[in-house]
């Protein structure tokens, strides 16, 4: 599965070489964004657990129990962690009939379902609209009607549909050299499931991973998609997330209850991250009203991983309920600022230092009219849980990837 894996990776990396060429070839393209009558599902961003930023190919039946055990006995569930999602490598054969099994690793999947619904949870599986998944298991190219079906008989609340081999076994096959129609052939593809899930009557979140291409926060509602991966792959180390946050500057206007931007799931507790990088990693998905789909080892969390992810304040940022994602307001050298309109007129504002050393920036000076505030503000620090003020020009000293993250109940 490995060289399935580095193979399909290898494809999507020379395939989004050619993405930027795409985007003109494909802006003529006439895809309605218009939304389509959808369950009530997702009014606020997704929260739960995936398994495949720490797991990968290796999770099995008993790795998604415990997660389900886990959120409920860290206190996740309380805090609003509600899907436990099986990433790729869950599928087996499919019967004479064409119904799909899944494979040794989940020996029953509608008892999993059960399991994970008998703790108040809910339940997520993962797709390929083409042949085969990105780590080369059965994808559900021409089976997207009884696999809808299926995922229903077993209880399943959430479908990620990652495009991978539809790529090279679809788009390019029937349309080589043509952008445009590859295009059409991958909505097409998505429209598709839409209507299987529908059909299938049980509400279902619709989780569109295609890396990001071709705007998809343009049409994706129009399939149905709830939410949307904006960029490739996320990994445990802060370039990368770095790198993802600052594509989200600009997409804030495709972002509503029930159509959310993507980033990718969290890595928090992943890697070698500092606690800087994770406390910066959280606030950032926060003020991009991100799905927050933990993506670690939750038996072994440890305690300050714990803290980070259950932060209430910073959780209430997320899933605020006017569903407004933040906007990169201003970057300064190496220091971000961003802000989040909030229910009730509040707002949130995140000041993060993206540069190596403590110093590097020192010191920052915060605008606050640059972010539209008059006059000395009283807010609180979301990961002191002190009370803050802010003046205009007020310096600030951020440790290097760490972050400011303060909610400002009434700005003047
Ligand atoms: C792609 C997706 C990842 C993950 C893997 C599974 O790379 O972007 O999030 O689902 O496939 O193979």
């Amino acid at each position: 599965m490995r060289i399935f894996a580095l193979l399909a990776s290898t494809v999507l990396a020379l395939a989004s070489l050619t993405a930027a060429s795409q985007t003109s070839a494909t802006a003529k393209t006439p895809v309605k964004a218009v939304p389509a009558p959808r369950q009530m599902v997702a009014q606020t961003p997704p929260m739960g657990w995936n398994s495949w930023n720490f797991f990968a190919e290796k999770v099995d039946d008993k790795d998604i129990r415990d997660a389900a055990d886990q959120l409920v006995a860290t206190g996740m569930k309380d805090a609003g962690y509600v899907y436990v999602n099986i990433d790729d490598t869950w599928e087996g054969q499919r019967d004479a009939n064409g119904v799909l099994h899944s494979n040794e690793k989940f020996p029953d999947m509608k008892a999993l379902a059960d399991y994970v619904h008998s703790k108040g949870l809910k339940i997520g599986i993962y797709s390929s609209p083409g042949p085969k998944t990105c780590a080369g298991y059965e994808g559900s190219l021409d089976h997207e009607a009884l696999d809808a079906q299926l995922y229903a008989q077993w209880g399943i609340d959430y479908l990620k549909y990652d495009l991978c081999s539809f790529i090279p076994a679809v788009m390019e096959k029937q349309a080589p050299d043509d952008k445009a129609e590859q295009m059409r052939l991958m909505v097409a593809a998505y429209a598709k499931m839409d209507k299987a899930l529908k059909a299938s009557g049980r509400p279902i979140v619709f989780s569109l991973c295609q890396y990001g291409w071709d705007a998809v926060w343009e049409w994706a509602p129009s399939v149905g998609g709830n939410l949307w991966r904006t960029t490739g792959d996320i990994s445990p180390n802060w370039d990368r997330i770095y790198a993802i946050a600052s594509q989200q500057a600009g997409l804030e206007k495709y972002a509503s209850p029930g159509h959310w931007n993507d980033p990718d799931m969290l890595e928090v507790g992943n890697g070698k991250l500092t606690l800087a990088e994770n406390r910066s990693h959280f606030s950032l998905w926060a003020m991009f009203a991100a799905p927050l789909l933990a993506g670690n080892d939750l038996p072994n969390m440890k305690p300050e991983i714990k803290a980070i992810l259950t932060n209430r304040d910073v959780i209430a940022i997320d899933q605020d309920r006017l569903g407004k994602q933040g906007t990169r307001v201003y970057s300064e050298g190496e220091v971000d600022v961003w802000k989040r309109p909030l229910a009730g007129g509040a707002v949130a504002i995140a000041v993060i230092n993206a540069g190596d050393s403590r110093y590097a920036t020192h010191p920052f000076h915060l605008s606050l009219n640059q972010l539209g505030l008059h006059g000395p503000q009283t807010g609180k620090d979301l990961w002191t849980g002190k009370p803050i003020k802010l003046s205009d020009g007020q310096p600030l000293e951020l440790a290097r990837h760490d972050v400011l993250l303060v909610r400002i109940d009434a700005p003047k």
